[in-house]
């Protein structure tokens, strides 16, 4: 699958920015959009590739709804300019279950820790547990609390999601005897 979005979709159209052509790989597949050199990662995966997993609750970098993984590394797309990801890997929740729809063993571990309410803030939840327990910073609740303190949540599900990230720590991702 190739993501491509159209030239006039551009919001550098009619404006003094030139639109700038930028190459991706977005969850394992081709992008390639021409972006003003303003727009935000944020906006072009989610208003341009149609890649809504990842949310903009603040855009300003202070909620972690927008968390995205670039060359492996948890970044706010809210933050990124999409130029800066010319060449990259981006992955976005989307990208994390298996091909047949098999969850990532994080997203199982949500499921069945109920670590959701109204679940706005989930997929970067999920996206920055992945990225916790790749750093090797998932070993007790408290170092899981730091290190998944950039991710905010207005429903206050965070019993569930450092449950969660437990669970998903374990071998084989099995909940708690
Ligand atoms: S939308 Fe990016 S940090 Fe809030
Ligand atoms: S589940 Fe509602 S904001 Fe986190």
């Amino acid at each position: 699958m190739t993501h491509r979005a159209q030239e006039s979709d551009t919001p550098a159209a009619g404006r003094a920015a030139p639109a700038v052509d930028v190459a991706f790989t977005v969850n394992a597949a081709p992008a390639r959009c021409a972006v003003d050199p303003r727009e935000s990662l944020l906006d072009v995966l989610r208003e341009r590739l149609d890649l809504t997993g990842a949310k903009k609750g603040c855009d300003h970098g202070q909620c972690g709804a927008c968390t995205v993984h670039v060359d492996g590394r948890r970044i706010l797309a809210c933050l990124m300019p999409a130029v800066q990801a010319r060449g990259a890997e981006v992955t976005t929740v989307e990208g994390l279950a298996e091909p047949d729809g098999t969850p990532h063993p994080v997203q199982q571990a949500f499921l069945e820790q109920d670590a959701l309410q109204c679940g706005y803030c989930t997929p970067g939840q999920i996206m920055s547990a992945v990225a916790c327990l790749a750093e090797g910073h998932a070993g007790d609740d408290d170092e899981i609390r730091e290190y998944m303190s950039g991710n905010l949540c207005r429903c206050g599900a965070y019993p569930h999601i450092v449950a969660a990230v437990r669970q998903a720590a374990r071998p084989g991702g099995r909940a708690d005897a």
